[in-house]
Order: C-alpha cells, then sequence, then structure tokens
C-alpha cells in the first residue's frame, strides 16, 4: 500500500530557503544538515529524501506501527513525527540495526521463530521490539503481546512474532543475572581479600 507523498525535502543547510527550516539528524549513526519544509513527517523524510524504504507507510495516520523506528532509543510511529521537531536527534531505522554481518539479535530471532509472512509489517514489528526490551517494562510473554499491541499484522503472525521478542527478552534477563550473579561473586571476593588483609 502506498500514500503518496506530502511534501518534499531539501538537503542544503548552510542557507535554508524561505519557508524552510535548517535541522541536523542522526540518521543510523551518520549526521546529516539538511534544509526541510516544516511539515515534512520523519517518515517521508527516510523513505523518499534517503531511500531508507524498509520503514514502511501503511495507514500513514497512526494506526498501524509499520513505520516505527527508534528516536534516541524510544519507538515512535514516524508518520505521526515531524522531522523539524527531532532536530539533534539520533534515528534509527531498520537499515541501522545489524553490525556489518552480524544482525541484531532481534532480527535474528525473527528469522529463527518465522516470526514473518509477507514481511511489511516486519521492520515496525523489529523495531518496535528493540524499543520495548530498552524500555525493560516487559516481563513476561502476556506483557510483550500487551506492549507490542500497537504494530499490526495483516498476515497474523502474532503467536510467532511473539515467541521471537520473548526468546530475546529471556536470553537478555538470562545475561543480566548471569551478570549479577559474578558482581555478587566478585564483590565476595573483594570482601573476603580484605578481611583476610584485616585479620591480625
Ligand atoms: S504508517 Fe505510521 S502507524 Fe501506520
Ligand atoms: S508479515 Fe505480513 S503484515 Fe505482518
Amino acid at each position: 500500500m502506498h500514500t503518496p507523498t506530502r511534501t518534499r525535502t531539501h538537503d542544503v543547510a548552510s542557507s535554508p530557503t524561505p519557508g524552510t527550516v535548517a535541522v541536523a539528524l542522526t540518521i543510523n549513526g551518520v549526521r546529516h544538515a539538511l534544509t526541510l519544509e516544516p511539515w515534512t513527517s520523519l517518515l517521508d523524510l527516510l523513505r523518499e529524501r534517503f531511500q531508507l524504504t524498509g520503514t514502511k507507510k501503511g495507514c500513514d495516520h497512526g494506526q498501524c506501527g509499520a513505520c516505527t523506528v527508534l528516536v534516541d532509543g524510544v519507538r515512535i510511529n514516524a508518520c505521526l513525527a515531524l522531522a523539524v521537531a527531532h532536530d539533534g536527534a539520533a534515528i534509527m531505522t531498520v537499515e541501522g540495526l545489524a553490525q556489518g554481518e552480524t544482525l541484531h539479535p532481534v532480527q535474528q530471532a525473527f528469522i529463527d521463530h518465522d516470526a514473518f509472512q509477507c514481511g511489511y509489517c516486519t521492520p515496525g514489528q523489529i523495531c518496535s521490539a528493540v524499543g520495548l526490551l530498552a524500555e525493560d517494562h516487559a516481563h513476561c510473554r502476556d506483557d510483550v503481546r500487551e506492549q507490542m499491541s500497537g504494530n499490526l499484522c495483516r498476515c497474523g503472525a502474532y503467536v510467532n512474532i511473539t515467541n521471537a521478542v520473548e526468546a530475546v527478552r529471556l536470553a537478555q534477563t538470562d545475561k543480566e543475572d548471569e551478570e549479577d550473579k559474578e558482581d555478587k561473586e566478585d564483590e565476595g571476593d573483594e570482601k573476603d581479600k580484605e578481611d583476610q588483609e584485616d585479620a591480625p
């Protein structure tokens, strides 16, 4: 589904023409200075100016989550965001998640758990899941379902999407528990050492 773009963008920041605004955005780790018409949505900017078409335009009205991206690590619907309102922000799209050839754990989990069919909603689902895991508000599978409910999937792949996100959440929780255990062991070793040094 494609909704015609509402605007156009310019990439010369030094001399904004009347009616345009100079902004700087870091997109997938690269800083860009550009001038924009103030009504340019972040979604149109990403897709039309930067050809980052992984971010999808589903409803263009904040209803489906297909356009989800991360702004300073927080998931938002890019169709509802004015790009000029995020001057100075760091934007992450699905194209920026992998480290070279290594997929982000959430991307890998979507493959491992067969969490997509047509794939149209998938970039938004993945960005939303990355944001959700960073929020640290999901503590069980039901939390994951609830907190991913803003991302619709017309193919109905919800069970496998939840499986994928829950698998990453559990792996993250195990890792944190292991790190806590190691910290406590280190503290215990340090205390034993101090006790031995203080002993007469
Ligand atoms: S395209 Fe933004 S929520 Fe649907
Ligand atoms: S996989 Fe087709 S819309 Fe979600």
